[in-house]
Formats: C-alpha cells, structure tokens, sequence
C-alpha cells in the first residue's frame, strides 16, 4: 500500500510509520510533505531516502488554492492513503471529500473530548484522571470524523502539558502504525454511514 504523509513538525509519528515500514509492515511512504520548509520530519523522511516536498501555505492567497496544490501535489504520487501526522492546517470540505475514506489523522485526545489544539493543557486544567489519543477517519467535520484506534494514559498527579505530551505521544507511535497496517491489509473501511468499520463491523 502507497502512503504519502502530510506533516508540518517534528514528525515523530513519521518515524513511527517509517520504522514499521523498515520491520516489514505492507505498506510504502511514497512521499512526505511538509507546509512548514524547516519541518524536522523532511529531514527524517531524507534519512530514509523517502522524496520529500513542501509545500509553503503562505504562498498561497486562501485556503481553497493551498488545498488545490496540495491535491495536485499528493495525486502527483498516486498514493492509496493518505495520513496527516502533525499536519497544523484545518483542510478544506473540497479537498476532505476528494481522499474520503483514505484520509486518516491522529490526534492528541480522546475524541471526542478536546477537539482543536492544545489539548494537553485543556485535559490537565478540566482534571481528567484519563488522556490518551485517537486515529479516526478524516471527514469535513474538524476533529469529528469517526475513531478508529484509541490509546488511554493516566493523567499523573505532578503532569504538566510536556509531560503528559509525551506520554501521549509514546502510544500515538504505537497505534498509528497499527492502524495504517489495518488498512493495507484491507481491514478498515470507512462506511457509506459515516461509520468506520473494522473487519466489517463498525
Ligand atoms: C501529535 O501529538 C499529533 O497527535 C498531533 O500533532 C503531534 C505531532 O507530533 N496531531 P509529531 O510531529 O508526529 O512528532
């Protein structure tokens, strides 16, 4: 299965799907793309001799053209998935509906708490005992598309948002590529309804 990866940052969870890629997993990065030109994750996308581009969105007069060339770029690839791995930009409904269904994201909550940024802090400051993150499906709804995967951690009495961050972080490495591994091997769908469907059940 062909991956291209949208990333705008350090691109840890990058180097999660990379490393699966490395032991064996079925599918193949065919190209990392980045908005932000000094993303650390192009350089580790270089290490491994993965292409990489960017793709300036201030370069861009609205949000509809950056979208428009960033379509144009990722189908240069042909990849059958997309995923977004700390990609910083809210995508537009046109170009969410053009990679329906093979357009995955990870995000730093348990959805659907803590939708949107800073997720860390909003979860410590409302006095969770339990954080974690999601994979879900990406649709037109910010945040909202159906989950997939989630990993929990506690919330430690002495957490602040740099800690509890990476110790989110240390289980997105996991449940990433294992969600990309389910979908190589044709296991995941995203329903008609709306549902995300895991060897046929939702
Ligand atoms: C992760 O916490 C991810 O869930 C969020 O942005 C962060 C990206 O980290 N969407 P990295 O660039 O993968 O290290």
């Amino acid at each position: 299965l062909t991956v291209v990866a949208l990333i705008s940052g350090s691109g840890s969870n990058l180097q999660a799907l990379i490393d699966a890629q490395t032991a064996g997993a079925p599918f193949a990065l065919c190209a990392v793309i980045s908005n932000e030109p000094d993303a650390f994750g192009l350089e580790r996308a270089r290490r491994h001799g993965i292409p990489t581009a960017v793709l300036n969105h201030r370069d861009y007069p609205d949000r509809a053209s950056f979208d428009q060339a960033l379509a144009a770029l990722i189908d240069s690839y042909a990849p059958q998935l997309v995923v977004l791995a700390g990609f910083m930009r809210i995508l537009t409904p046109e170009f969410v509906a053009r990679y329906l269904g093979r357009l995955l994201n990870i995000h730093p909550s348990l959805l659907p708490k803590y939708q949107g940024l800073h997720t860390h802090q909003r979860a410590l400051d409302a006095g969770e005992h339990e954080h974690g993150a999601s994979v879900h499906f990406v649709t037109a709804e910010l945040d909202g598309g159906p989950v997939i995967l989630q990993a929990r951690v506690p919330v430690l009495a002495d957490d602040d948002a740099a800690t509890l961050a990476a110790r989110v972080l240390q289980r997105e490495h996991v449940i990433y590529p294992a969600v990309v591994r389910w979908f190589a091997e044709g296991r995941l769908q995203l329903g008609d309804d709306g549902c995300a469907y895991l060897d046929g059940v939702a």
